[in-house]
């Protein structure tokens, strides 16, 4: 690896992780703002997309393809579904999918588009780092499918159909477009969240509740990882 990529979808997703890092140049592209740092002789950029599988596609390609990144790392907040995270657990994405994507219309099957595929794996070797620092720490860490989509999730309906119709055990807004970019780009990557809330009708509160601390479960973990890698 020669340049790593950190990313988030908020601002709260990523100040927990600029809090490690001294001298940060920061660079403005496509109103955006791309954090510089060198930290344990690693070159890392650091940007949070703003929310969604729009912004966050462009902020994944930007680190790649212009900041030359090689490596892309995701921390953030999701909402879980299966019963055994609770807020603040940690969950890696062994596999993503769009709950969203639907032309089921055609007779495809949800998350479908031809020339797509309905998961995309994330990069064992990276979520083999993940997990044996996990172990090391003593951290409790659950490899699953994550499930992305242009929506916060508040209703035990909607959950319903995203866990039965791709077995998920967490959702959120980014993370299977960034698999998506990664994917085509051949550039290893994976995705971390904390579980903030449970996507059901308490989801808007528990959210506001549990942003920051879950975020900075995950970006600590991530910052343990990196010093790994
Ligand atoms: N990220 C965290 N919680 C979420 C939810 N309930 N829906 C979508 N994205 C989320």
């Amino acid at each position: 690896m020669t340049k790593l990529a950190i990313m988030g979808a908020m601002e709260e997703e990523i100040e927990p992780l600029l809090a490690h890092f001294e001298n940060v140049n920061i660079v403005e592209f496509a109103n955006n703002k791309y954090y510089e740092v060198n930290y344990n002789g690693l070159d890392i950029v650091i940007a949070y997309s703003k929310i969604g599988k729009v912004f966050a596609s462009l902020t994944a390609a930007t680190m790649i393809e212009k900041f030359a990144c090689d490596t892309l790392l995701f921390s953030g907040v999701a909402g879980g579904i299966n019963p055994e995270l609770k807020i603040g657990d940690l969950i890696i994405a062994d596999k993503l999918c769009q709950h969203d994507l639907d032309i089921t219309a055609f007779g495809h099957p949800n998350g479908y588009v031809p020339g797509g595929k309905v998961f995309v794996e994330t990069t064992k070797s990276l979520r083999d780092v993940a997990i044996k620092v996990a172990n090391e720490n003593n951290l409790k860490v659950i490899e699953g499918t994550i499930a992305t989509g242009d929506q916060f999730v508040h209703s035990t309906e909607r959950k319903d159909f995203i866990q039965t119709t791709f077995k998920a055990d967490a959702l959120e807004m980014e993370g299977a477009s960034v698999a998506v970019v990664c994917d085509a780009l051949n550039v290893p990557f994976f995705i971390l969240r904390a579980i903030s809330d449970s996507a059901d009708m308490d989801a808007g509160f528990d959210f506001d509740e549990f942003l920051k601390s879950s975020a900075k479960n995950s970006a600590d973990y991530l910052i343990k990882i990196v010093k790994e890698l």
